[in-house]
């Protein structure tokens, strides 16, 4: 997870504060990607932040033994770029497959957590992203699709968008992503960028795309509207008794890398009576 960033468009809410560490609705936004991964049964978590923010980050999550998760750190010292988390993260991803999650990126929709687990077991290489119908592509990655439905070009925050088709903050690469980084010309802003390395695998014809469902909403929480969308979407969801976005212990649970007992203890260290009933609820009613 690359929590990194200086907030710049929620200055100046971020001016001491992580983006991330920002509420949306009743829990810190890094809760909700951090959620999303745990619940499509990633367990072992790299979070990349900046050299201020990061012991904030660490305070809040620590070691994730508590959650049957193992969850390490590392600093990204200077904004870089989204593909630089490849490089500091080579030792972490080794020979194994990685998927990033950007920090500010939600996924509200029971679907989507059964769509990136299905996405993970039939991955066979190469990279996966996840495409979102949007009404405002410019704020983002946009892909370009050919008539035979695959992709013809991307190209990062067009000014003339070819399609409605964003790409998400939500990446599976195969392990030679770190040798793609680090072939990776510095973009004009100095940066490395995801959209080159998710170029690079179009041209390798190794990019695969799924279309998130329109049952899922996707909100890239880094503006101040977008922050107050993401807090009202998490709100009415969480008016279903069944909504449990966000709730990283209870996708623990679900995917039983914490047993009740764990559960309930967590539930018993809980200072807040709400959190600790949605908590208790679903240790209820285990069926989902
Ligand atoms: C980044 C990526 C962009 C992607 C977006 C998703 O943009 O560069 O391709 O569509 O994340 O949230 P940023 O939000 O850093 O401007």
């Amino acid at each position: 997870m690359l929590a990194g960033g200086g907030g710049s468009r929620l200055y100046p809410a971020t001016k001491s504060v992580s983006k991330q560490l920002l509420a949306v609705y009743d829990k810190p936004m890094i809760y909700y990607p951090i959620w999303t991964l745990v619940d499509s049964g990633i367990r072992e978590i790299l979070i990349i932040s900046t050299p201020r923010d990061l012991p904030a980050i660490e305070a809040l999550l620590g070691d994730g033994a508590n959650l049957g998760l193992t969850l390490t750190y590392a600093e990204q010292a200077n904004p870089r770029g989204i593909a630089e988390a490849f490089l500091i993260g080579k030792e972490f991803i080794g020979d194994q497959p990685v998927t990033l999650i950007l920090g500010d990126n939600l996924f509200i929709g029971e679907e989507m957590s059964a769509a990136i687990t299905e996405s993970l077991a039939t991955f066979s290489g190469g990279a996966q992203i996840y495409l979102k119908e949007v009404p405002d592509p410019e704020r983002f990655g946009v892909v370009e699709i050919g008539l035979g439905g695959a992709i013809t070009s991307i190209v990062e925050k067009p000014a003339a968008p070819q399609s409605n088709l964003a790409i998400t903050g939500l990446y599976t690469y195969s392990p030679d992503v770190v040798s793609v980084a680090e072939r990776l010309p510095r973009s004009t802003r100095n940066e490395l960028e995801i959209t080159d390395i998710n170029v690079a695998y179009l041209g390798a014809g190794a990019l695969r795309h799924r279309v998130i469902s329109s049952r899922v909403q996707w909100i890239d929480a880094g503006t101040p509207d977008a922050l107050v969308a993401a807090s009202l979407a998490i709100q009415t969801a969480s008016r279903e008794q069944s909504s449990e976005f966000g709730y990283v212990e209870l996708a623990a649970y679900r995917r039983g890398y914490l047993n009740q007992e764990s559960l309930l203890a967590i539930v018993d260290q809980t200072p807040s009576e709400s959190y600790a009933d949605r908590l208790r609820s679903a240790v209820a009613n285990t069926a989902r």
